[in-house]
């Protein structure tokens, strides 16, 4: 049977302020891998294909409703005014979600590494088995804090206790609730109304559910996880740094299982949503993220930052940052290079060292190889632009674009003021500042021819080292003489 025709319901609990993180940013929010975590379980959750996903949200739910809006239009939202526990959330999210029936899954928002193949596994076991709750629970090193998973002598699931309510002999129990929990609905539905709340933390504990059913003769029992780190909550910021670096260890090893070379995969952090293809090379201290696309046998770094780029088959891209960049196949990118958003290089083509470019389109086998800055502008096939070339395309107002043609040769130093269009095979030469149109073939020089403007250092620096340099030049001595003595 699919889960489409269980009508599996998957309920994540969202509600809780997270006070450990000390932010701003609601708990949930926060991003791991390019991804908030609660984007990571609700990946996890679709992944399952249920009939629908619940959302509870309390704390800053102004924008956690609208960052889950934003990514996952389905999502039921269930508002939790006050969080009373973790059984009350669960209450608030089946009176919002309308008629439900076979298995509802809970989870919690804040466990990034969860993955979609364990809930699914878990879902499936819980129905096989037909009992009317299954917990997923795991073994971990430290189970303080947590609720541990009571046994009889038949080794049979009686109960959850959490860990302020039980006995120290109940502290020493290893096997703990993951806070994933599987229920059939019709049973959910009969407990909720009678989990109360006297305990020592006064909540409506969703746990006391396994005694309710084991009272009523039903069957219970318990899933071992054996990847508890996939159900391990981020509390603290110390948390989020483990966990995000541990899910940046599972999607490395996953690319170089893919056939991607990673030379060194402790400095190379790549987002979730980041796809390689087969051959390609990252070296160390590159960072891929958002929804990068490096293409077949491109290589990647050192010490790149590419978010939101697409990296053409076979590119080379050498210590450079960039945004939202579309660079074709066989390019050259880099070393120090900075490409911000709008940025499109064609097939062979180049941008070199110290070169910033933005909403700019270089054509295929197009080259700005050094120290230019390219902003708005549209750079036809073959051109070439000299070294230190500045498109100047602000005029404190308003922004404008250039257009240099097909097959243009630009010379050093040179400023385009836009708006200008260069034509096809035009060229420039050295220093010029281009303030109009140059026609195709046309050269375009606007320095004047130079003019020497004799004994200027004498006249105007007198008694520098410049003026006595100029000076014993011109008398026919030898060059440095005059320094010495000043010391
Ligand atoms: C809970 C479980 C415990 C389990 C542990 C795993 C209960 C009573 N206890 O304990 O058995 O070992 O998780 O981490 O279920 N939440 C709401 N609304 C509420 C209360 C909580 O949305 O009213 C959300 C929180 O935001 C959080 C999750 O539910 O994401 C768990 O709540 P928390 O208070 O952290 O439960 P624990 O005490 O950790
Ligand atoms: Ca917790």
């Amino acid at each position: 049977m699919s889960a489409q025709e269980t009508g599996l319901t998957v309920i994540v609990l969202a509600a809780g302020g997270g006070t450990r993180m000390k932010s701003k940013t609601m708990k949930v929010l926060h991003p791991i891998a390019g991804r908030s975590m609660i984007g990571h379980v609700l990946t996890a959750a679709y992944a399952v294909e249920p009939a629908r996903v619940v959302v509870v949200v309390g704390h800053q739910r102004e924008e956690v409703t609208a960052h889950v809006r934003e990514g996952f239009p389905d999502v039921v939202l269930a508002v939790q005014e006050q969080q009373h526990g973790t059984g009350h959330a669960v209450r608030v999210a089946v009176e919002a979600a309308g008629d439900i029936s076979g298995t509802v899954l809970v989870a919690y928002g804040d466990t990034p590494l969860l993955q979609g193949d364990t809930l699914r596994d878990f879902a499936a076991e819980h129905e096989a088995a037909q009992r009317a709750v299954s917990i997923l629970s795991g073994i971990v090193p430290d189970p303080f804090g947590y609720g541990r998973v009571l046994r009889n002598h038949e080794g049979d699931v009686e109960a959850i206790v959490e860990e302020k309510d039980a006995t120290p002999e109940q502290r020493e129990v290893a096997e703990i609730n993951s806070g994933i929990l599987a229920f059939d609905a019709e049973f959910l539905l009969s407990a909720l109304p009678r989990i109360g709340n006297d305990n020592s933390k006064g909540e409506f504990y969703l746990t006391d559910a396994i005694a309710i059913a084991r009272e009523d003769g039903l069957t219970v029992g318990a899933h071992l996880v054996a990847d508890v780190d996939q159900t391990e909550g981020v509390n603290d910021r110390v948390q989020l740094a483990r966990m995000g670096a541990e899910l940046n260890r599972r999607i490395v090893e996953g690319w170089m299982r893919e056939g991607v070379t990673v030379m060194d995969p402790a400095t190379t952090w790549i987002d979730a949503d980041v796809v390689i293809g087969n051959d390609a090379t990252i070296l160390p201290g590159v960072q891929l993220l958002g929804a990068t696309v490096v293409g077949e046998d491109a290589v990647v770094g050192p010490d790149s930052t590419l978010k939101d780029c697409e990296i053409g088959v076979g590119a080379r891209v050498v210590r450079t940052h960039g945004e939202l960049a579309v660079i074709g196949a066989s390019a050259n990118v880099g070393p120090f290079s900075y490409l911000r958003p709008g940025t499109t290089l064609g097939v062979g083509g180049k941008i070199g060292g110290f070169v910033e470019t933005k909403n700019a389109t270089i054509g295929d086998g197009a080259k700005v190889p050094h120290l230019s800055y390219v902003g708005d502008a549209d750079i036809g096939e073959g051109t070439n632009i000299g070294a230190g070339t500045i498109f100047a395309n602000y005029d404190g107002v308003t922004k404008h674009r250039t257009k240099v043609g097909r097959h243009a040769r630009t010379s050093s130093n040179n400023t385009f003021v836009a708006p200008i269009q260069i034509g096809d095979g035009a060229a420039t030469g050295a220093g010029a500042v281009v303030r109009g149109d140059v026609p195709p073939g046309a050269l375009a020089v606007s320095s004047g021819p130079q003019r020497n403007i004799e004994g200027w250092a004498l006249a105007k620096r007198p008694g520098t080292a410049q003026a006595r340099a100029a000076e014993q030049a011109l008398a026919g001595g030898e060059p440095g003489d005059g320094d010495v003595a000043e010391s």
